[in-house]
């Protein structure tokens, strides 16, 4: 269920990539800094979504999209926000914007454990379509990725 009362922006420049990454360090226990923010945002088809409540911003979506394929680079909502819509909310406004895009499919990767993320993309539509073996390694503790996709073309502009 999207929220109507939270303020989706779509940002498609570097501007934002201090508040991005002030944002992701409070989300992340390995947080992007600025400078990768700015970097990722210099390749074309690469989007920002801010969801903000009472104009203060409480999280961040980024995709990337090429040809009739688009990806979820990284997604977060801050500790005291979550579990109110807002991650889906960022999904469905997210969807939309791709949809009027033509794309036709959204792919992401999530690590196998962890379980609100991967409860939050199925309920959202995705589907498991791969596995990369130990993707993720923080310390040494790694980390299956879980490889899912969804069908963007059934999102409604
Ligand atoms: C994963 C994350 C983005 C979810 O954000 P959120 O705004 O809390 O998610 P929503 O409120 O939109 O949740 C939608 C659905 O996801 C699932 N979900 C979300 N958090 C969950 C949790 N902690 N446990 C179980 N299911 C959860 C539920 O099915 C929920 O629907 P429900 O509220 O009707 O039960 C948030 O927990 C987060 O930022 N985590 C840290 C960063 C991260 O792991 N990002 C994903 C990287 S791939």
């Amino acid at each position: 269920m999207s929220r109507p009362d939270l303020k989706i922006e779509f940002i498609e420049t570097a501007s934002h990539a201090g508040l991005a990454a002030a944002l992701h360090q409070q989300c992340f226990a390995k947080p992007w800094d600025e400078a990768s923010f700015i970097s990722a945002m210099s390749i074309p088809g690469t989007v920002l979504v801010l969801a903000s409540q009472e104009n203060e911003p409480v999280a961040l979506a980024l995709y990337r999209y090429i040809g009739t394929e688009a990806e979820i680079l990284t997604l977060g909502v801050l500790p005291d926000f979550r579990k109110r819509n807002i991650a889906s909310t960022l999904l469905d406004r997210g969807g939309s914007y791709l949809n009027e895009r033509q794309i036709e499919t959204l792919w992401l990767d999530v690590g196998c454990r962890n379980h609100a993320a991967l409860c939050l993309y199925k309920s959202q539509g995705f589907e498991e379509a791969g596995r990369r073996r130990n993707y993720y390694n923080e310390s040494g503790n790694k980390e299956d990725a879980i490889v899912m996709r969804r069908r963007i073309s059934s999102v409604e502009p």
